[in-house]
């Protein structure tokens, strides 16, 4: 069994590949540790894809009830079918391809204007700091229907809530904390409802009778940091990504055709969010000709797919001109992301006003501006100098 932990964190830029790289030449399936207890991680893309859409031996519901519901509470994560599909269905009508094309973009663009013009006289500036954290979480809130007004704490819920396989205290902590923060709200929304989710949640029916308010509060607590912490993480990665070559970040400037590709290969080249926990059926099961026993952690690893040689050549290259293929970065099969259409239009605007208001920016630090993280996955800095023309 290999010794890594996957809880741990660390391995920034092209090492956690290397380490991905030699496990996944091992075998589809290999032994490693989550949070300490033994875990199955599983490493190529023809088998990733597979166990996506196989939830007879790995159930989605489980792991998120282990993981996910101490904190959020029960949403429809958590849920097996139909429940599942039954709450989704009620709870992401903001989030489907139609909506997300239909709404303007202006609003966006201008709230990423506004994040730029707090920094823009500075000569250099943490753009994770200044952009990547805020920009998915003002977007988040603004659907939601939560005011932007408690910043600083809204980050470290997001944060907390997500956290709870590393710091399950940290992780009811923020829980509690937000849901003090949501409860007034909710009875705001009961007596006025507007047009956002919150009060579309409230308004909602599953089988003739309204949501609790303890189930419009889980699904608040769930949409919210998974709305805004992978999005942020991917914000930064992408930047890192063209920035850390002066021709690439040139072609994304000059070429604003090209940036729906970059955003496309960023997407397979640092997934977002590395990996996902899954609980193996209450049975021991054979998968890839590996036993694993019953109720374990298996990891369904994205990072080490979407660089796998035996579906991508040169895997570990950054080409927006390669075929993405099956890209599993959104996880295909009946609990695929529903907020992937307005974390794809997040990264657009983002690329778009930043080629066009800060074109000549530059990464000052590279070393620590790589992505780490063994999960969820972005830079911790993003340090550029303005430079502006
Ligand atoms: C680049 C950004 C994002 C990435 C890489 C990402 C990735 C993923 C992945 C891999 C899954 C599948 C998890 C599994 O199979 O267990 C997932 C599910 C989910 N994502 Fe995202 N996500 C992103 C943005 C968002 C946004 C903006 C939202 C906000 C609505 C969101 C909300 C969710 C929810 C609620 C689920 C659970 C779906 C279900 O159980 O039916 N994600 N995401």
């Amino acid at each position: 069994m290999s010794e890594i932990d996957f809880t741990a964190g660390g391995f920034p830029g092209q090492r956690y590949h290397d380490l991905l790289d030699e496990l996944r030449a091992r075998a589809p399936v290999v032994p490693v540790r989550f949070g300490g207890e033994p875990a199955w991680l599983i490493t190529r893309h023809a088998a990733l894809e597979r166990a996506l859409r196989d939830s007879e031996r790995f159930p989605q519901g489980p792991a998120y009830r282990r993981h996910t519901e101490p904190p959020i509470g029960r949403s429809f994560i958590s849920m097996d079918e139909p429940e599942h599909q039954i709450y989704r269905r009620l709870a992401t009508p903001t989030f489907r391809p139609i909506a997300v094309a239909r709404a303007d973009r202006g609003p966006m663009i201008e709230l990423a204007h506004e994040l730029i013009d707090v920094f823009e006289d500075e000569p250099v500036v943490d753009l994770m700091e200044g952009f990547a954290r805020r920009f998915p979480l003002a977007i988040i809130c603004s659907m939601l229907g939560i005011p932007r007004e408690a910043e600083r704490d809204f980050q470290r819920w997001a944060n907390g809530l997500l956290s709870f396989p590393f710091d399950p205290e940290g992780a009811r902590r923020a829980g509690q904390e937000f849901t003090t923060y949501l409860e007034p709200l909710v009875r705001e929304r009961r007596r006025a409802p507007r047009g956002d989710v919150l009060s579309q949640l409230l308004l909602a029916e599953v089988e003739g009778r309204r949501l609790t308010d303890d189930e419009v509060l889980s699904h608040i607590r769930l949409l919210f940091p998974t709305g805004a912490e992978t999005t942020s993480s991917a914000i930064g990665s992408l930047l890192y990504a063209l920035l850390v070559d002066a021709e690439r970040w040139k072609h994304a400037v000059e070429k604003p055709g090209s940036r729906e590709d970059s955003i496309e290969e960023l997407l397979r080249w640092e997934s977002p969010v590395a990996i996902t926990p899954r609980v193996s059926a209450s049975e021991p099961i054979e998968f890839e000709g590996v036993q694993i026993p019953a109720d374990a952690w298996v990891l369904f690893c994205y990072a080490a797919a979407n660089r796998d040689p035996r579906a991508y050549r040169d895997p570990h290259r950054f080409d927006p001109t390669r075929d993405p293929g099956h890209l599993l970065t959104f996880g295909p099969g009946a609990r695929q992301c529903p907020g992937m259409h307005i974390a794809r239009k997040e990264l657009a605007v983002t690329l778009d006003v930043f080629c066009e208001r800060l074109p000549k920016m530059r990464l000052v630090d590279e070393a620590a501006s790589r992505p780490t993280g063994t999960v969820l996955r972005r830079p911790d800095s993003l340090r550029v100098e303005l430079r502006r023309r």
